[in-house]
């Protein structure tokens, strides 16, 4: 359970907000924070953010693909064509306290700058929780947007497993909600007319730049790849070297592949991040061993390439090795232009805010696809993320909930 806030703390503050939910998910082993989707510590961070969006007095929902939604509507507007505005509060494993936590605090902060500012928008706004951004349990990232909008089928969403073999099914029913009525969802998406996501920077773009906040220009092509490799379990002490169909030897070729690919072309980014040798101990040679790819370019194609590159020398080190590999893309997301014409708004509000492009993945990117979006950036000092040592300053902090409700009241006056 997240423990009860210290006296005297409101949740007024960006800061104040985080603070509160300092200590749930803490990850001693890793450090960091570990907030798989439908964990306890998720559920835990979702019932805070139901509680803070009550203290505002916002209308809460949770729709049939596990997104949360709080409406602040004082007009009594029909729902359709909103600004909403949000972003996750699951996590990678270690990760750190702002990717994702940051957007949906600053959201509900601007919520109250707003209001002190004496709008009374006649759209209502919403802000959205959405579930499994990462995709850290379950393999796909952004999987509540992807199934929002259609783009992710409900019958492969079911089937999808965790790393003890839940299903999403299972666990989707064990958090107390019908599996059944997953998938695309038009009219929780016709309720979005503008979608603006604040996210901490995961880069050194505005250090450089010497500024608080950016608009987002694009998010990088990005998918998922899994390379089953498959040999012959057996004794470390009792095997000879020559004997061995060890498919450890050749994941490990892989990953260096996966350097050499990435350095071969410009722009290219491909990581192997997670590695699992089945059945994984010090004195066994393993049978089986899946490793995930992620490989990122800003030209589709490109990505194509480095990926059949990695995997033909994948299956090379495989052969010499005697083992098999069965290469699958688990997730495809092709680069993606937020909305020009929005863009520029944002920029001209934000007196002229400087506009950079990401490598990493928002549900930003996938709702660009389908609705005119948009997304902040507040700067990070350490520039890096998906790590314990991710940052924001405070005083960023709170000049992010400013710029967030200074494009949220452009967007709806
Ligand atoms: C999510 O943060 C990703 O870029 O993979
Ligand atoms: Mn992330
Ligand atoms: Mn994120």
């Amino acid at each position: 359970m997240t423990p009860p806030p210290p006296a005297g703390n409101r949740g007024d503050t960006v800061t104040e907000l985080l603070g509160q939910i300092a200590d749930t998910g803490r990850d001693a082993a890793r450090g960091g924070y570990s907030r798989p989707v439908l964990s306890g510590s998720e559920r835990d961070l979702l019932a805070w953010f139901v509680e803070q969006a009550q203290r505002r007095g916002l209308d809460v929902d949770v729709d049939r693909n596990g997104i949360a939604w709080a409406w602040w509507n004082p007009s009594g507007a029909d729902l359709r064509g909103s600004v909403v505005t949000g972003s996750h509060l699951d996590s990678v494993p270690g990760g750190g306290a702002f990717d994702g936590p940051l957007g949906v605090a600053s959201a509900l902060v601007a919520v109250d700058h707003l209001r002190a500012r004496g709008i009374t928008p006649s759209r209502a706004l919403g802000v959205a929780v959405f579930p499994e951004e990462e995709g850290s349990r379950f393999g796909v990232a952004c999987l509540g947007s992807r199934l929002l909008t259609g783009e992710l089928a409900p019958k492969r969403a079911l089937a999808l497993t965790d790393p003890d073999g839940t299903t999403l099914a299972e666990a989707w029913g064990r958090a107390g909600m019908d599996p059944a009525h997953l998938g695309r969802d038009d009219e929780a998406l016709a309720r979005i007319g503008t979608f603006v996501e604040l996210h901490v920077e995961q880069g050194r773009g505005l250090i450089d730049l010497d500024a608080p906040v950016a608009v987002a220009s694009s998010v990088l092509g990005h998918g998922r790849w899994r390379l089953s490799f498959t040999g012959e379990g057996n004794h470390a002490g009792a095997t000879l070297m020559a004997d061995r169909r060890d498919p450890v030897v050749a994941a490990a070729a892989a990953v260096l592949a996966a350097r050499q690919s990435a350095l071969a072309h410009a722009d290219a980014r491909a990581t192997v991040g997670r590695i699992v040798p089945v059945p994984g101990g010090t004195n066994v040679i393993a049978s089986r061993v899946d490793a995930w790819l992620d490989v990122r370019h800003p030209d589709d194609a490109v990505t194509a390439a480095v990926v059949a590159e990695i995997s033909e020398r994948a299956a090379e080190a495989a052969r010499a090795e005697g083992c098999e590999l069965v290469v699958t893309q688990e997730s495809f997301s092709a680069t993606a232009h937020f909305d020009g014409v929005l863009r520029d708004r944002l920029t001209r509000v934000l007196s002229g805010a400087p506009v950079l492009a990401t490598g990493a993945g928002h549900d930003a990117a996938v709702l660009a696809g389908h609705v005119p979006s948009a997304m902040l950036f507040v700067r990070n000092p350490t520039g890096v993320s998906h790590s314990p040592a991710e940052a924001v300053e405070d005083d960023d902090a709170e000049q992010g909930a400013a710029a967030l409700a200074t494009a949220l009241e452009h967007l709806l006056t």
